[in-house]
């Protein structure tokens, strides 16, 4: 069992998400006016803002999941991305924004824009909730940022640490003792 003790600090709070949630859809739902966009969740860290930003969208937008790892049990990036779950929707000639909880290295988000691209997508873009902007080491950049926050473990509002902490309703910088013991 967990508790909210292995939360050192939060870092975002639920009311503090849902205002960021909700202008950032007021910007995509603008750039996107007039098209019919396919958002890819990135299963499984993004469901609950990718959840909050479809609902606060001024258009109606179609709705996809994948899921590919790269994280495996640790806290530590491998550097290997595998599909585990693909989109079920045709991309060819769509134009696709890719929903991800955060950005590290940018490897998972290097290999599926490039991939999505192959597919004949017409355009791909990335929407991240937080950006680790100075772990990045693969050339890709989120065209839509929540927040850009420093080089800590966070979890909470879907990110986890070995599948935990995805329920907790805000966002907070996980002890580091959870992790290093
Ligand atoms: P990247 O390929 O290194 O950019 O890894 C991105 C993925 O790593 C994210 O989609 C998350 O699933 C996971 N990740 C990276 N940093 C964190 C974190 O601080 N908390 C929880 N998951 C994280
Ligand atoms: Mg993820």
């Amino acid at each position: 069992m967990y508790t909210e003790n292995d939360v050192q600090r939060v870092l975002f709070t639920d009311a503090q998400l849902k205002s960021r949630v909700d202008s950032l859809a007021e910007t995509i739902s603008a750039d996107y006016k007039g098209t019919y966009p396919l958002f890819i969740a990135v299963l499984k860290g993004s469901f609950v803002f990718y959840s909050d930003l479809l609902r606060a969208m001024a258009l109606p937008v179609q709705a996809d999941f994948m899921s590919v790892s790269s994280y495996g049990e640790g806290s530590v990036s491998s550097g290997r991305v595998k599909i585990i779950k693909d989109s079920d929707a045709d991309v060819r000639g769509r134009d696709v924004l890719i929903v991800e909880d955060i950005i590290d290295s940018g490897n998972t988000l290097y290999a599926l824009k490039n991939l999505l691209v192959q597919r004949g997508a017409k355009s791909v873009k990335i929407c991240a909730l937080l950006d680790k902007a100075s772990r990045r080491t693969a050339d890709v950049s989120a065209d839509y940022v929540g927040y850009e926050i420093e080089d800590e473990f966070v979890v909470g509002y879907g990110l986890d640490y070995a599948e935990r902490y995805r329920s907790l309703p805000y966002i907070g910088i996980l002890k580091r003792s959870v992790y290093e013991k």
